[in-house]
């Protein structure tokens, strides 16, 4: 991929509203248990950076080559055999998705036991309009029913979920593989 994403690599390393926040350690949180996991659309690395202080094996992905990952890659097509982490989770990038539901359900074929999204919430048709103005890369920000429907789509049940509470309206959910 090329590279106005690249070019932004600097300044997602180091925004705070990427480095740190309430979703960050809630991410930490909720891998608790956990040994193995795949950050996906990586970005600046923090929660690559967060799991690994929390003790975890990462791997970090993003198509972008700029962002450094440890593997170059889109979140609809991920190259890892099913079941290759105990995590897979991606935090404030799935509004840039072309296909959430694929990627959905690559986050879940290669997990074997959680995954975790964060993402900004839909606010409404006028949020949208005016984020797709600011950045010609948002494509779509979903609102919690929508989430739910990609997890379930990936064959996943929501266990815990945190809706709007979190910095900047975003929203967090985790899902078990179904039974
Ligand atoms: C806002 S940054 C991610 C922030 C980072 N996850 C964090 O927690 O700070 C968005 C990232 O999404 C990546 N991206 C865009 N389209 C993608 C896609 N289809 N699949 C995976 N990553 C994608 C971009 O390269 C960029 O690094």
């Amino acid at each position: 991929m090329t590279d106005a994403w690249s070019e932004r690599a600097k300044l997602y390393r180091t925004s705070k509203a990427h480095s740190e926040g309430a979703d960050l350690d809630l991410v930490v949180e909720w891998a608790a248990g956990t040994n193995t996991a795949l950050d996906v659309a990586t970005g600046g690395g923090h929660v690559g950076r967060r799991l690994r202080e929390a003790g975890l094996e990462v791997v970090t992905c993003d198509p972008s080559p700029g962002m450094a990952p440890d593997v170059i890659c889109f979140a609809e097509d991920l190259p890892f055999a099913d079941g290759s982490f105990d995590l897979a989770v991606t935090r404030v990038a799935a509004h840039h998705f072309a296909d959430v539901g694929q990627a959905a359900r690559e986050l879940a074929r290669v997990s074997r036991d959680r995954v975790i999204v964060v993402d900004t919430l839909y606010q409404g048709d006028d949020g949208e309009e005016a984020e797709a103005l600011r950045d010609p890369s948002h494509v779509r920000n979903y609102s919690e029913a929508q989430w739910r429907g990609f997890f379930e789509g990936a064959g996943l049940t929501v266990d815990s979920i945190s809706n709007g509470q979190l910095a900047m309206r975003r929203i967090a959910l985790r899902g078990g593989l179904a039974a």
